[in-house]
């Protein structure tokens, strides 16, 4: 492992892709390289904690995962509560908060009600802050935003109070991430090079980090080969250095 990395990223997110492909070249079903995937994510929550990397976010399903046939999408919700069983006591032992930004409407309800209870019971821990992005789009966050603002706009004329302007601040303050920094990077697994509809508005100036490695693979030593790079990237924020 390296020692030289000076910059670590406060928010890292991953976009974990490549369980099925992983699973179909070994013969099996696609839900084999899902479960194979649940250890890749304790590896990146362990990694994340060593180095202090502050937020870590996963990208778990998307809203359009729910196009997948059904015995897939209903797999991949018994992984996610079974994982979240699992790794409750580990949240305790780390000080992790856990947090699930997605449409929970979409959710099954039991799922929900496991998330909610792990959520407030992780409230008050602050080393990492794990955040689960299910049933998640970058889309749907932007209208779920543009709809509050609607709302308050709504709420004011029927108070006679003025429109509140609408900046960068307020409307990131509206959407489903509220309270956590944009991320520094976004590492996407499989060798896909897209964003796939993820984080649109919060990744305007994300360090982007792109491997070859299938999810069920990736341990600390590919992590480390994306801080790394992270480390050697002059960010500029289109200002001059
Ligand atoms: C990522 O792996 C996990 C989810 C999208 C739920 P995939 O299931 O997309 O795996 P590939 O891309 O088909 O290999
Ligand atoms: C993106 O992967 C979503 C997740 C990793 C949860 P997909 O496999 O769904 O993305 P596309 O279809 O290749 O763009
Ligand atoms: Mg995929």
């Amino acid at each position: 492992m390296t020692s030289e990395i000076t910059n670590i990223p406060t928010h890292v997110s991953i976009i974990m892709d490549g369980n099925g492909r992983w699973a179909c070249s070994k013969g099996h079903d696609r839900l084999f390289g899902h479960n194979a995937g649940v250890e890749s994510v304790k590896a990146a929550v362990e990694y994340a904690r060593e180095k202090g990397i502050r937020y870590l976010s996963l990208f778990a399903f998307s809203e359009e995962n729910w196009g997948r046939p059904d015995e897939e999408v209903s797999g991949l919700m018994d992984l996610m509560t079974k994982a979240v069983v699992n790794e409750r006591p580990t949240f305790a032992k780390y000080d992790i908060r856990l947090r699930i930004i997605g449409n929970r409407e979409q959710l099954p309800d039991d799922l929900v009600a496991l998330v909610e209870e792990v959520e407030a019971e992780t409230i008050s821990n602050s080393s990492l802050d794990l955040i689960i992005m299910l049933s998640y789009s970058g889309r749907w966050d932007i209208l779920e935003a543009a709809r509050r603002y609607g709302k308050m706009c709504a709420n004011a004329t029927n108070e006679g109070l003025p429109i509140p302007f609408l900046d960068q601040d307020l409307f990131t303050g509206l959407l489903n991430t509220d309270g956590i920094p944009d991320p520094d990077l976004i590492i996407r697994t499989s060798g896909e090079q897209r964003i796939s509809n993820y984080m649109l508005w919060q990744a305007a100036y994300t360090e982007l980090y792109f491997t070859e490695v299938l999810w069920p693979d990736f341990r600390k030593n590919d992590f480390d080969k994306a801080l790394e790079s992270f480390n050697n990237r002059q960010r500029r924020f289109g200002k001059l250095k």
